[in-house]
C-alpha cells in the first residue's frame, strides 16, 4: 500500500525550455486535502504540450510536462468525496469547482480555479508535488501527465465508467471535447451549414466529427501539411485547401468557395494570422468565427473596427465550453455507446519509454494522435 507515502517512479522532465525532455526518477508526495494521485495508465501528445517546450507559453521550468491523461486513482487526500481509489479518472486542464463565478453561471466554464491562464505551475495551495534529484518540479496546468504518478485537485478529476478502455479515453480528457464541443456546444453548427476547420490535428479532426454529427452539408479543412488531408476526407471533410499552395490569401479563397463567407470557421492551428484568416472566412453578417487554438503568450489580433458592426461574431472556446467534470464522463459515456468514434484519431501508439520518439513523430506531424501506454 503506497497511501500516505512518497513514490518514487519515471517522468519526463523539461529542465528548460528548448531542452529535449528527460526521462528521470521522480519522487511524487502524497495527495494533500483536496488532492488526488492518479496511476497513469496512458497520455497523449497535445499541440499545447510541444509549445509549452519551446516557451510559447509561459510556465516555470523544470516542470512535467503533458495534460491529455487517463489513469486510475492510486490515493485520495482528506476531504476528497467524489472520487477513491481504483476509480478510473481523467485529468481535465480547466477545473470545474462548482463554486466560482463561472462554475455558478448555466453558461460559464472557465472556472477560476485554472491554471492555465495564466500558469504558476503549482498546486492550489501553492506548492508543489513533484521532486527530482533535489529540486522541485512545477506541475503543467495543475494535469502533469507524462508521469508514471501525478497528483492533481479533486476539481480537476473526471471520474469515467468502469468500462472505459484507458489506452483510447486519454483523447477525451482534452482535444476530443475541445474540439467536438468548439462544435456541437459553443458554434452550435446547425444542419446544412458550411464549416471551415483551419489545422487539421487532434483538435482539427475533434472539430470535424463535431460538424459532422451537427448535419453540416459542406466541411473544408485547410491544413499546410497535406499528409492530413486524407484523415480528414475520412471524417467527413468535402473539400482541402493548403494556404501555402493558394495564390492569394486564405479568405480569399474561401469567400470565394463560399460565395461570400462561410456559416462556421473554426481556428484551430493557435496562430493570430491564422485568427484573422478565420475571422475574415466567416460571412459578415451571419458567420460565426470559433477560436479553439491557444495563440502564443502576448500575440495580438488586430482587427479593422468598422466592420465589426456587419453581424459576424467571434467566439474563443476553451475545453468546448464545457463544464468539464459534468460533460467529460458524458463524452466518455457516449463514446462507449458508439454515438462518438475516436478511434480514427489515434493514428499512433507507443510504449511511455518511446516519448522521444513520440515528440520526433509528432514534430515532423506524422500522427494526428499518438497514445504513449504506461
Ligand atoms: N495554417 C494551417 N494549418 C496550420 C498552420 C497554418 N499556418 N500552422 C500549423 N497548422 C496545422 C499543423 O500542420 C497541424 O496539422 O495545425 C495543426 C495543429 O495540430 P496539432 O499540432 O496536432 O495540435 P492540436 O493538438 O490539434 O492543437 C491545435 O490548439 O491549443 C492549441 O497549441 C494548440 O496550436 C495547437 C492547437
Ligand atoms: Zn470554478
Amino acid at each position: 500500500d503506497t497511501s500516505g507515502k512518497t513514490i518514487s517512479c519515471r517522468a519526463a522532465v523539461a529542465w528548460a525550455v528548448g531542452q529535449p525532455l528527460s526521462l528521470e526518477e521522480v519522487q511524487v508526495e502524497p495527495p494533500r486535502a483536496g488532492e488526488v494521485r492518479i496511476k497513469m495508465a496512458s497520455t497523449s501528445i497535445c499541440g499545447t504540450d510541444a509549445r509549452v517546450l519551446k516557451g510559447w507559453l509561459p510556465l516555470p521550468f523544470p516542470l512535467i510536462p503533458g495534460h491529455e491523461g487517463a489513469g486510475t486513482v492510486e490515493s485520495v487526500g482528506p476531504g476528497v468525496t467524489s472520487v477513491r481509489s481504483g476509480d478510473l479518472v481523467l485529468t481535465l486542464i480547466i477545473p470545474q469547482c462548482r463554486e466560482c463565478q463561472a462554475c455558478l453561471h448555466p453558461r460559464g466554464s472557465f472556472c477560476d480555479k485554472q491554471d492555465v491562464l495564466p500558469s504558476s505551475g503549482l498546486m492550489l495551495d501553492g506548492s508543489s508535488r513533484f521532486f527530482c534529484r533535489g529540486h522541485s518540479i512545477y506541475h503543467s496546468f495543475r494535469a502533469s501527465t507524462f508521469t508514471e504518478f501525478t497528483v492533481v485537485p479533486e476539481i480537476s478529476v473526471a471520474k469515467i465508467p468502469a468500462a472505459a478502455p484507458l489506452d483510447r479515453v486519454c483523447l477525451l480528457s482534452c482535444g476530443v471535447p475541445t474540439g467536438y464541443g468548439a462544435a456541437v456546444h459553443a458554434a452550435q453548427v446547425t444542419p446544412g451549414s458550411t464549416c471551415v476547420v483551419i489545422g487539421l490535428g487532434g483538435v482539427g479532426s475533434a472539430i470535424i466529427l463535431g460538424c459532422k454529427v451537427s448535419g453540416a452539408a459542406r466541411i473544408i479543412g485547410v491544413d499546410i501539411n497535406e499528409d492530413k488531408f486524407p484523415g480528414a476526407r475520412k471524417l467527413g471533410v468535402t473539400d482541402v485547401l493548403n494556404p501555402g499552395r493558394l495564390s492569394r490569401p486564405l479568405q480569399e479563397e474561401i469567400q470565394e468557395m463560399t460565395g461570400g463567407g462561410a456559416d462556421f470557421v473554426f481556428e484551430a492551428a493557435g496562430l493570430p494570422e491564422t485568427l484573422l484568416a478565420a475571422w475574415e472566412s466567416c460571412h459578415k453578417s451571419y458567420g460565426t468565427c470559433l477560436a479553439v487554438g491557444l495563440s502564443p503568450d502576448d500575440s495580438k489580433l488586430v482587427l479593422n473596427a468598422t466592420p465589426i458592426i456587419t453581424g459576424h461574431t467571434l467566439k474563443g472556446v476553451c475545453l468546448g465550453g464545457y463544464k468539464t467534470r459534468d460533460c467529460v464522463p458524458q463524452m466518455v459515456s457516449d463514446y462507449l455507446q458508439g454515438r462518438l468514434d475516436i478511434d480514427p484519431l489515434v493514428t499512433h501508439q507507443l510504449p511511455f519509454a518511446k516519448l522521444q520518439e513520440a515528440m520526433e513523430l509528432y514534430r515532423a506531424g506524422k500522427p494526428i494522435r499518438c497514445v504513449l501506454l504506461f
